[in-house]
């Protein structure tokens, strides 16, 4: 088994090897989230039934899980099922969906343990079928000794519904505690976020060329670099993960201040005073 903050770059592909090469092990992002988009455009170029590219989607999951394990990833957080897929989508197609994620549990569960990696879920997991949520505490509880990759599968997952239970559960806090609406501060709302326990993402990659955000993560992405790629979610591998890292550490993340790059205000004032002259 994979020991805390060991990486195990000898086991990436050559290609993946590659391109970890060119990154600066000092910027890794420490939180990747990502939605996973494109199986049923996968599966109809292809001309093949929607399910075939959900199913070959889960693969892509295991493979990119293991390569953020390899290169020490902290935290991968992976929209899997919304809030929106289970009431705009046939039933046929959620009832596959859910069975997919039972069957993907049951038989990746072995492979997390051999990549230390640890099975953590956001959302209202509460609604999903009983025995999906047995087979995700099942889940759960066999891999939370790991120490290496957090995945964290979004399920049920909306941003807005999200952000709905926090404000739920600091107006509950704040009429048990009497606390004052004036004092409420930002650290107040991310305590009842359903990511309280981590980093906000640095990085979104988003697969299928869609410019959206589709109601993920709405609150903790507020500073994140986003990354657009068309592949589609099926094809989508390690090494495109190690992609769109190099990408990330070619930005200059500003937090809405100047950046290195920029001159200083006093600077500015310098050039106009010469252009006045
Ligand atoms: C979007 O494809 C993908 C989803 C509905 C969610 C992602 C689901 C998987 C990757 C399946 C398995 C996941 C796990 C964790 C076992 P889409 O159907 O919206 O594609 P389209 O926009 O091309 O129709």
């Amino acid at each position: 088994m994979y020991s805390t903050g060991t990486l195990h770059i000898q086991d990436l592909t050559a290609e993946e090897r590659a391109i970890y090469e060119t990154l600066k092990p000092e910027r890794l992002p420490e939180h990747v989230a990502i939605i996973m988009d494109g199986n049923g455009r996968w599966a109809g170029q292809r001309s093949l039934k929607r399910f075939l590219g959900h199913q070959q989607g889960a693969k892509s999951v295991q493979l990119v899980t293991e390569t953020a394990s390899r290169i020490g990833l902290p935290w991968l957080t992976l929209y899997a099922f919304s809030l929106e897929n289970s009431l705009r989508r046939p039933k046929s197609e959620v009832s596959f969906l859910m069975r997919l994620l039972k069957s993907y549990l049951e038989s990746n569960v072995q492979r997390m343990m051999d990549n230390n990696v640890r099975m953590k879920y956001i959302g209202r997991t509460h609604e999903l079928p009983d025995e999906v949520q047995d087979k995700m505490r099942w889940a759960e509880e066999a891999t939370a000794r790991n120490t290496g990759t957090t995945l964290t599968l979004a399920l049920n997952y909306g941003g807005r519904s999200e952000m709905v239970d926090a404000f739920r559960g600091l107006a509950a806090e704040m009429k048990h505690k009497h606390i004052n609406p004036d004092s409420i501060t930002e650290e107040d709302i991310h305590r009842h976020l359903y990511t309280a326990h981590m980093p906000d993402p640095d990085l979104l990659i988003r697969t299928s060329g869609e410019m959206r955000l589709s109601n993920y993560l709405l609150w903790q992405v507020a500073y994140t670099e986003i990354f657009v790629t068309d592949r589609f979610w099926p094809d989508f591998r390690g090494i495109h993960l190690l992609e769109a890292i190099a990408d990330f550490q070619r930005r200059e993340r500003r937090y809405g201040g100047l950046g290195e790059s920029s001159g200083s205000v006093d600077e500015e004032a310098e050039h106009v005073k010469i252009a006045a002259n």
